[in-house]
């Protein structure tokens, strides 16, 4: 795993990490499925160099001293390393929290009779649509920075509270200034299918139209994917299907909300359209997970989201870890179904509630969720090679990952080989 170093004088890296207990990380550039999500590569006594912003050796800590030298050094103080944390479905584009709705639900009311009463995505696109682009970003940096902090050094980010065209651009381009602003990356996702805005009220079909003809077109530049919620309250499958497919043809990858609240088949379309990803599936039917195994469309899980909303349901992920699927595991930080930014509680909530080990944990938040994003062969991993992202934190090994609840255990983090937290 080695570059040959230099025998006679060290080769001179921009950072060196010594000082590793553990270093866990997924291996390849592919999802990982069935037992290969389990399998990491556990290794101690190693140290990193990164150069030029990527990995340029792993190795055992006495050969790495020897043979580079670090224009800047860390010193993991011996505790575990993984790879920067990846978030494959983020909400992080808005103005004011939604604490009201949470006080509601935990009194009993459900998430669908708050959103009819005026509540849910509609009450968060008032300050949206009533922000510059300037306020958005201004409210975004910071949560930029508590992912961060958390571990996470890729997001996807969704639009999807502006819904007019111009404010789903306007969405769009608050993503692009946070990408050239802040350590986070964020891979844009248009999801002008969030709901129907109030203005089209009753007539769905119109708002369908003005996404295919004017906004996929306009976003397809500013956004990597198009994202629909698929539900009979909001998109049913043949208006979800209409969206997805007028997407595509703008070139714009696919992700899509299914199966979250009710068993639609959203799943099934998600595999007939060849998804990136389908996103949530609590209610996936058997022949869904096997359609999404099938044509290799990886699920995004969301273990953090029935348990806010009060919902019983949870995806059956070992189920869909059995047929093949390589699933992600994601925070899906919104103001309404889940205002939590820590990956790290994500990886407890899917050991204590689907049954995944910390390395199947660790393989969702890592390399299945950057291969959902399109991204395996750079980022997921610590392999020679790959974009140097790291995260150091004070645990002593990885099953520590999911076994230690509600403390945020990072020490240091390094994003294209360079230390930003
Ligand atoms: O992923 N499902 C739709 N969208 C969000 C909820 C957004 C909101 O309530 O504001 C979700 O859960
Ligand atoms: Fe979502």
């Amino acid at each position: 795993m080695t570059d040959q170093p230099n025998s006679e004088s060290p080769r001179e890296v921009d950072l060196l990490v010594t000082g590793i207990g553990e270093l866990a990380t997924p291996e390849g550039e592919q999802p990982l499925s069935g037992s290969g999500m389990g399998r990491l590569s556990v290794q101690r006594g190693v140290a990193v160099a990164c150069d030029a912003g990527r990995f340029v050796a792993i190795g055992p800590e006495a050969e790495l001293i020897e043979g580079f030298r670090g224009r800047d050094t860390l010193d993991a103080g011996g505790g575990l390393a993984i790879p920067g944390l990846v978030d494959s479905h983020t909400h992080p584009v808005f103005l004011g929290t939604r604490e009201g709705e949470f006080e509601q639900r935990v009194a009993g009311r459900s998430y669908v009779e708050i959103a009819a009463a005026g509540g849910g995505i509609r009450s968060s696109l008032e300050g949206v649509r009533a922000s510059t682009e300037l306020l958005l970003l201004e409210v975004l940096l910071p949560r930029l920075d508590r992912f961060l902090q958390l571990g996470t050094t890729t997001i996807e980010a969704k639009t999807g509270y502006g819904l007019t065209v111009a404010d789903e651009l306007k969405g769009l381009d608050v993503i692009a200034a946070a990408n050239r602003s802040h350590a986070v990356e964020l891979i844009p996702t248009c999801l002008g299918g969030h709901d129907v805005p109030p203005e089209f009220k009753g007539r769905p079909e119109a708002w369908i139209d003005v996404v295919c003809a004017e906004l996929w077109p306009a976003a397809a530049s500013k956004a990597a994917f198009a994202d629909v919620f698929t539900e009979s309250h909001v998109f049913g499958l043949e208006a979800s299907r209409r969206l997805m497919e007028s997407a595509r043809e703008q070139g714009l990858g696919l992700r899509m909300h299914v199966d979250q609240l009710t068993s639609l088949g959203g799943a099934e379309l998600a595999a007939e359209l060849g998804a990136a990803s389908a996103d949530h599936l609590e209610h996936v039917s058997e022949h869904g997970i096997a359609a999404l195994a099938e044509r290799g469309v990886q699920p995004v899980l969301c273990p953090l989201v029935p348990l806010y909303l009060g919902e019983a349901q949870e995806a059956p992920a070992r189920r869909m870890i059995e047929a093949g699927c390589a699933p992600a595991l994601s925070t899906d930080f919104n103001p309404g179904s889940c205002y939590c930014m820590s990956l790290f509680e994500v990886m407890s909530w899917a050991a204590l509630r689907y049954g995944m080990s910390a390395a199947e944990a660790l393989t969702g938040t890592t390399l299945n969720a950057a291969c959902s994003l399109g991204l395996g062969h750079e980022l997921g991993s610590v392999e020679v090679g790959k974009r140097a992202d790291l995260v150091l934190t004070d645990l002593p090994n990885h099953t520590h990952l999911t076994y230690e609840l509600g403390r945020n255990p990072v020490r240091r983090v390094i994003k294209g080989g360079a230390a930003v937290h």
